[in-house]
């Protein structure tokens, strides 16, 4: 199963990801965590990519793509793949499709979560992030549980500024991506603004009903 999942930022990609990967047990490939590990480890990717990330602007098409392209090819995806955050720009659009084409391989679905821009703010805001065990709370949605709660940590990229300037980028080059896919009959809208566990009930009813 091949999988995309789009939408703002704070839309709930990485927290309804989570669940997907583990209904249908394939690979969570999350362009945005690969980044951050790339800056972590000072990679040159990383340090290429990292400026861009702080400012909240998107990485060049280029290095995005080559990324995505290398880990697609790897094992583990021949099963499927989900991949979350990409492709945020018309030509990684067409850079997947070629290379889908090339291999015969076709997309299952492109689901787009959709959230209201005023309840983005608040989310990406409070968003707290557990650095062991990788999961995702929020203050106020979904707090951290007592033992974590110490450690919790925020994303550089998540003060109110850079994360206008995110939404800004998403609106004007990531939004062209919705028609690319509605056209080729595979994108699936879902009302992201209600509760979590309702967010994947309509995934699933819509890869599955
Ligand atoms: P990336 O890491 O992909 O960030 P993003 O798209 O801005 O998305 P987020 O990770 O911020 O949010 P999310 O939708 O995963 O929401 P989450 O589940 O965490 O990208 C970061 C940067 O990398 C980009 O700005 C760009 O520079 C670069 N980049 C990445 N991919 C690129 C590409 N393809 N091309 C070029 N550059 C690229 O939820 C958010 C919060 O809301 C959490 O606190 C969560 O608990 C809470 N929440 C989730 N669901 C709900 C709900 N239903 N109700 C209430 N609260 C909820």
């Amino acid at each position: 199963m091949r999988l995309i999942l789009i939408g703002p930022p704070g839309a709930g990609k990485g927290t309804q990801a989570d669940q997907i990967v583990q209904r249908y047990g394939i690979p969570h490939i999350s362009t945005g965590d690969m980044l951050r590990a790339a800056i972590k480890r000072s990679t040159k990717l990383g340090r290429q990519a990292e400026s861009y990330m702080d400012r909240g602007e998107l990485v060049p098409d280029n290095l995005v793509i080559a990324m995505v392209m290398e880990r697609i090819a790897q094992a583990d995806c021949g099963i499927g793949f989900l991949l979350d955050g990409f492709p945020r720009t018309l030509a990684q659009a067409k850079a997947l499709d070629a290379a889908l084409d090339e291999a015969r391989m076709s997309l299952e679905a492109v689901v787009l979560l959709e959230v209201p821009d005023e309840a983005i703010v608040e989310r990406i805001t409070g968003r707290r992030l557990d650095p062991v065990t990788g999961k995702i709370y929020h203050i106020k949605f979904n707090p951290p549980p007592a033992d974590a709660a110490a450690r919790v940590i925020q994303r550089s990229d998540d003060s109110e500024q850079t994360c206008r300037a995110r939404l800004a980028r998403y609106h004007a080059e990531t939004a062209a991506v919705v028609p690319h896919y509605e056209a080729q009959g595979l994108l699936r809208r879902i009302d992201g603004s209600r509760r979590p566990p309702d967010v994947t009930r309509q995934i699933i009813d819509a890869l599955e009903g």
